[in-house]
């Protein structure tokens, strides 16, 4: 099957706020009061934030990735020179085994954009699953933090092969 990446559509930010995981992934959700939809759209489409849409041929919305500061979370250390990226699919597309291939795609198509000696992703301690994803795309842990609120993540870098992989 294949899927296009692109710079964030108003249709994509739209579907991805209203995603909703069932726990423990719950926290990825996005709550947006109505009133607030609209900026919150505008938000995810703006190119300084970075965002990008995972589309299938026919223009469904099944993804998302982001590159840079929308991808660190506060309290991490980010202090080594790396491209902080993000991936989240839609709750009826995860656990299909396709983590480690999508996240691939995505890191060649913003490794294209984004120069950077390595890749770096930020990832809920308890969150097994895109750990597994990452560590099969070749990241490995880095380091551990806690952020406000008590959340335990774990940073995992990925050095860029010379080809820029
Ligand atoms: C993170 C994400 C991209 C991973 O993609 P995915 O297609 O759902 O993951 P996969 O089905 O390919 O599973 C990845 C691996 O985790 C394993 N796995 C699945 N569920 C698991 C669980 N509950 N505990 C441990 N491992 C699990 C799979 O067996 C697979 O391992 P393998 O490669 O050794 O076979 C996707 O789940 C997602 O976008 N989730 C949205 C919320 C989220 O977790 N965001 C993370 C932001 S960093």
């Amino acid at each position: 099957m294949m899927l296009t990446i692109q710079p964030m559509t108003p249709d994509c930010a739209r579907t991805l706020l209203a995603w909703r995981y069932p726990p423990p992934y719950d926290l990825y959700n996005h709550t947006v009061a109505a009133a607030d939809l609209d900026e919150e759209i505008a938000f995810f489409c703006d190119p300084e934030h970075h965002y990008y849409a995972l589309q299938t041929e026919d223009g469904h919305c099944v993804g998302f990735a982001c590159a840079g500061e929308e991808a660190r979370v506060p309290g991490g250390d980010y202090s080594l020179v790396a491209l902080d990226v993000g991936l989240g699919l839609a709750p009826e597309w995860t656990g299909r085994g396709l983590g480690a291939a999508l996240l691939q795609s995505v890191l060649h198509f913003l490794a294209g954009g984004y120069p950077a000696p390595r890749d770096r992703v930020t990832i809920a301690a308890f969150n097994r699953r895109a750990q597994r994803a990452a560590e099969r795309c070749g990241f490995a842990p880095a380091g551990r933090f806690s952020a406000a609120g008590g959340m335990e993540y774990l940073v995992y870098i990925r050095e860029r092969s010379e080809e820029g992989a």
